[in-house]
């Protein structure tokens, strides 16, 4: 993203935070945690955790968008942002204890969800959880519209449950209000 769509993003997140609250809810992060949020833009979900008594000691945001990345604003110590592609983390296998890509995922053709999904995978330890939230709805005919618009908008609505390979689904909460969004919770698990 260019620096004014950086800029405007900020606009728009009112009707992001509904979702990033119930988010937040099913990732139950803890200060032991250590955190990657994948995708983090303007980083919301960041902010919205760092101020609360639960956040994690680390934390890493990355983004492909130095102009978004450019935006955060102050995080707390021991939190750093990085510019990576989610297609490429460069992370050690099992490097966090949770991964959250928030509104990405149906941003995204089917092969780079693909290899996302697989570095999502990668990049948690096992036992670990990865939280995802997608623009997505129960109700069939607003799906049907919503399908309409091209995917560009970022309103193309997905339920990813199925492409998280070698993840497990543990729990699923639609959001209805702001963006009609599906928050899931999924673990990597041991083997
Ligand atoms: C709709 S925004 C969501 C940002 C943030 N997670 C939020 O909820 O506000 C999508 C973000 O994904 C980033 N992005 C898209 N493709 C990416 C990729 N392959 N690797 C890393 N970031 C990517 C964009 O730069 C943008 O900041």
């Amino acid at each position: 993203m260019g620096r004014l769509a950086a800029r405007l993003y900020d606009r728009q997140l009112s009707l992001e935070r509904p979702a990033l609250r119930a988010a937040l809810a099913l990732a139950r992060p803890e200060p032991r945690d250590h955190l990657l949020d994948v995708a983090t833009g303007t980083g919301a979900l960041l902010r919205e955790l760092a101020t609360r008594s639960e956040r994690p000691a680390r934390a890493v945001g990355i983004d492909a968008s130095d102009a978004m990345l450019a935006r955060v604003g102050g995080l707390p110590r021991g939190w750093t942002l990085r510019r990576a592609d989610a297609s490429a983390l460069p992370f050690a296998d099992q490097s966090f204890d949770l991964v959250t890509a928030v509104y990405l995922l149906h941003t995204l053709d089917p092969v780079t969800r693909a290899t996302v999904s697989a570095e999502l995978r990668r990049v948690v330890r096992e036992g670990g959880r990865v939280v995802t939230v997608t623009v997505a709805t129960p109700r069939p005919r607003l799906r049907r519209l919503m399908s309409r618009v091209p995917r560009r908008h970022g309103l193309c609505p997905l339920d990813p449950s199925r492409e998280l390979e070698g993840l497990v689904v543990r729990e699923a909460r639609y959001v209805r209000r702001g963006y009609p969004s599906l928050c899931l919770r999924a673990e990597r698990p041991a083997r």
